[in-house]
């Protein structure tokens, strides 16, 4: 597989052309952002954990079921992937009450949740991603009917693969942001990534009370660094994928 010209670039990614039209070759990069990239710093090793980390999940989410746009991982910090078409959309799910859902209606963080919350935000940098729903989508036509309910039955899926792979090592998943695209043949799968950048991960193995985050939120809030909670994080998905 030859690497190509760089097709685009993120705020935490490039991803590159390959000499088959349906591959992408993606590199995963040492930058941090927050706030709509209102926050940025770059930092040794990010780029490394997250490429070996969402590897790990999307393996062991297949390993559940659950398919995604992961090929295979070729370095520390490459990964190849299928192309897809994107839908427009952050696909957020969540279990317990944080973040913005947290303030948006004045609930305590950590407050549990009756049942998981599915919301979807238009991806939209200049809008700071707005909150959109079914209607929304439908009216804008960013999904049809149909694909925007296997995109919701999708997350619902992923949702209870994540809970049962990070229960599996100890780690409360609060809640996470998928994105989801169509294959060149139509398949609408699960692509993007799935690391501490995209979900809120809490300690279980932590007993004093206070939450011990190991995700971006320690980035997003000043609460340290996050290279040993991602660390934490690759070590434990690395274990349970080796005795599965
Ligand atoms: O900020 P908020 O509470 O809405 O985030 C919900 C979840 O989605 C969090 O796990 C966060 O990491 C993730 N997220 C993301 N990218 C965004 C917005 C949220 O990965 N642009």
């Amino acid at each position: 597989m030859e690497k190509l010209e760089q097709l685009y670039k993120g705020k935490a990614k490039k991803m590159y052309a390959t000499d088959d039209p349906d591959v992408l070759w993606v590199e995963y990069m040492n930058q941090a952002t927050a706030g709509n990239g209102a926050k940025k710093a770059q930092i040794e090793g990010k780029g490394a954990l997250n490429n070996r980390i969402t590897s790990l999940v999307f393996e062991l989410l297949k390993a559940r079921g659950v398919d995604s746009h992961f090929i295979k991982r070729l370095s520390d910090t490459e990964q190849l992937v299928r192309k897809m078409t994107m839908f427009p959309l952050e696909i957020i799910m969540r279990n317990v009450a944080a973040g913005s859902f947290a303030a948006r209606y004045g609930i305590k963080e950590g407050t549990p949740l009756a049942n998981p919350i599915l919301e979807f935000c238009l991806k939209s940098d200049p809008l700071n991603d707005p909150f959109i729903n079914d209607d929304g989508i439908l009216a804008l036509k960013l999904a049809d009917r149909e694909a925007l309910d296997e995109i919701s039955r999708q997350a619902r899926a992923v949702n209870d693969a994540l809970l049962d792979i990070f229960a599996a090592i100890d780690v409360e998943l609060v809640d996470f942001k998928i994105e989801e695209g169509r294959t060149s043949g139509g398949r609408i799968l699960l692509a993007d990534e799935i690391t501490p950048d995209t979900c809120r991960l809490w300690d279980k193995k932590d007993h004093s009370g206070t939450v011990e985050h190991l995700d971006k939120d320690l980035f997003r809030r000043d609460l340290g660094s996050i290279i040993p909670a991602y660390e934490e994080i690759h070590t434990r998905l690395l274990s349970l994928a080796k005795h599965e």
